[in-house]
């Protein structure tokens, strides 16, 4: 193996505990895997140069459990990362696998329902900043409906409003210093989800009490279900200077949520969501939020695991030949690609301006050389 692609500690690669212990259950199969113990993959993790691990509340205190019983797995949990190393930058919630939840969390119908998910959230972020998590994913796995006739989706954004403020007034009063991801998908487990893009949730954070606390959690695969160039919603949360999280995994267009290895599909677009995250100098966690595929047994995990940090840093390395490649960067002027750059100008100078429509309209911009040549590189013959 290329040393150059050996993960490390401070590229901040993280897994949650339901990545790679998703045991290989799906709606029309059992486990495949045996349940693996949450301290076992903190060691994995960190042997394979990870830098940390995230959960949520019942992937690390099984739902039922004692406060004694609760306190006794947190401080095991808490042992192994301190051997290792390993940190907990991300907490969340489960508030989708229970049967409470069938009609949602937050948007449920029942009052009680709202008030049974809002206690389990608290709580979950309390257990997430007593390990030292800095930022809680929200994503409304439930959010959502399938017979439009029962459930108002204005009156229900209300309710997503009121429980997101709801959440930051928590964080607020215990002093934690939490931001919250939003993390947007456009359907499944329900029919139709409520903040279904990039686009939704930010829009929606213009209406929440303290917006400033709140940003996106973008998942490659969510998008894409939509049809949706996922490099451009993460562009745009960075440009709203919303990017507080990513989910990176892999996912075709007009499909279930697959969840794939990183870069196992989608490769260009995997490329220039890599090349924007290390163009942009962002400071996030590169967290990877996929599973194994069913056909693997336990050791199979951990190349899954290997192969979503070997792949984003083979795509690190492409855009930083992009960058230094001359015939791409040739290309890239030809295009104009710097002009972008360029304010178009104020108000008085526009109208001044007499731009030549007949020599505008008759310039090429070389896309086709460039694309080509971009190809060639990540197929791997530049
Ligand atoms: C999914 C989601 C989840 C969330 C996770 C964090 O489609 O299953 O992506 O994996 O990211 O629940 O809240
Ligand atoms: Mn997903
Ligand atoms: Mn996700």
């Amino acid at each position: 193996m290329n040393e150059e692609f050996t993960p490390r500690p401070e590229d901040h690669f993280t897994f949650g505990l339901w990545t790679v212990g998703n045991p290989g259950r799906d709606p029309f199969g059992h486990e495949v895997r045996p349940q693996l113990d949450p301290v076992e993959s903190v060691h994995r993790l960190a042997e394979l140069g990870a830098y940390g691990v995230n959960f949520h509340d019942d992937d690390l205190v099984p739902p039922g459990s004692s406060a004694a019983e609760r306190d006794a797995i947190v401080a095991r949990f808490r042992a192994a990362l301190d051997q290792t190393g390993l940190r907990v930058p991300m907490a969340t919630t489960n508030l989708f696998s229970r049967p409470v939840f069938k009609d949602g969390a937050f948007t449920a119908n029942d009052p009680e329902v709202r008030r049974f998910a809002l206690r389990k959230t608290f709580r979950a972020i309390d257990l997430g900043a007593e390990l030292g998590a800095e930022t809680y994913v929200m994503w409304g796995g439930r959010e959502g409906v399938e017979a439009d006739a029962a459930k108002d989706a204005r009156v229900a954004l209300d309710r997503y409003k009121e429980a997101v403020d709801l959440c930051c007034e928590h964080i607020r009063d215990r002093g934690h210093g939490l931001r919250i991801a939003l993390e947007p998908k456009p359907n499944e487990p329900r029919g139709d989800l409520f903040l279904p893009t990039v686009g939704h949730a930010l829009a929606f954070i213009n209406e929440l009490e303290w917006p400033d606390m709140v940003g996106l959690n973008p998942e490659f695969a969510h998008e894409t279900m939509s049809g949706l160039s996922f490099h451009h919603g993460v562009a745009q949360a960075l440009w709203h200077d919303k990017l507080f999280h990513i989910d990176l995994n892999a996912q075709r267009i007009g499909k279930f949520d697959q969840d794939f290895r990183f870069g196992s599909e989608g490769i260009r677009d995997a490329f220039y969501t890599v090349r924007l995250l290390e163009d942009a100098g962002w400071e996030g966690m590169r967290h990877f939020d996929a599973h194994p595929y069913r056909t693997e047994d336990p050791e199979g995990v951990w190349d899954f695991a290997r192969g979503c940090m070997r792949s984003y840093l083979i795509l690190k390395a492409k855009a930083e030949r992009m960058r230094s490649d001359p015939e791409i960067q040739a290309a890239l002027r030809a295009a104009q690609a710097d002009r972008l750059a360029e304010p178009t100008g104020t108000l008085a100078e526009i109208r001044a301006s007499s731009p030549d429509e007949p020599t505008l309209a008759t310039q090429g911009y070389a896309h086709e050389r460039l694309d080509q040549l971009v190809t060639e590189l990540l197929m791997g013959v530049r």
